[in-house]
């Protein structure tokens, strides 16, 4: 079966996430969405329960989605489920230096190949964190992530992020 990871903080998952998942799910038997407990980030505005509840819902409808959470090495998690590759979305040449870094290490750690997939250019200038920001000060995120995202991401602002 072939199984590829799709791994990220996903805090919360975009419009540009949603668009490399979707894209890659047809390639691949299937695609696990790693999520990443302990990210070397500031805190978390969700928790992982809320990042996997909002990822499945959004991925619902593609059928060969599965969302898992990791810590430590992200190839050996590969490993642990049998994926053989690992997929990314590259926005720009910004995040060229440092995706082909892991790539190659990842590689050189475990023989495991990351595909990466261009996001589609209307995505390009989108990350969590600015959703995050733009959400904090009561910016229209509506075309940045899918409405159940940017509902909780209304909720969160109104009651105040987790301690
Ligand atoms: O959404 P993000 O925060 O850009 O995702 C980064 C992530 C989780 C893909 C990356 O930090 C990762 O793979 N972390 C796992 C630790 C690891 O394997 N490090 C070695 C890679 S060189």
């Amino acid at each position: 079966m072939a199984t590829a990871l799709v791994p990220g903080s996903f805090d919360p998952v975009t419009y540009g996430h949603l668009d490399v998942i979707e894209r890659a799910a047809p390639f691949f038997d299937r695609v696990i969405v790693a999520v990443i407990r302990n990210p070397q980030k500031a805190a978390s505005l969700f928790s992982l329960e809320e990042r996997e509840a909002m990822l499945s819902e959004v991925t619902g409808h593609l059928g060969n989605i599965q969302i898992e959470y990791f810590a430590g090495l992200l190839v050996d998690f590969a490993r642990l489920h049998g994926a053989e590759t690992i997929v990314k979305g590259l926005r720009a040449v910004t995040d060229f230096d440092y995706e082909l870094q892991m790539a190659q290490m990842n590689q050189s750690l475990s023989g495991i190949d990351t595909f990466f997939l261009a996001t589609s250019p209307q995505y390009s200038f989108l990350s969590s964190s600015l959703v995050r920001e733009v959400a904090r000060y009561g910016g229209d995120v509506s075309s940045l992530v899918p409405p159940v995202v940017a509902a909780r991401l209304d909720q969160r602002f109104k009651e105040g992020p987790p301690a």
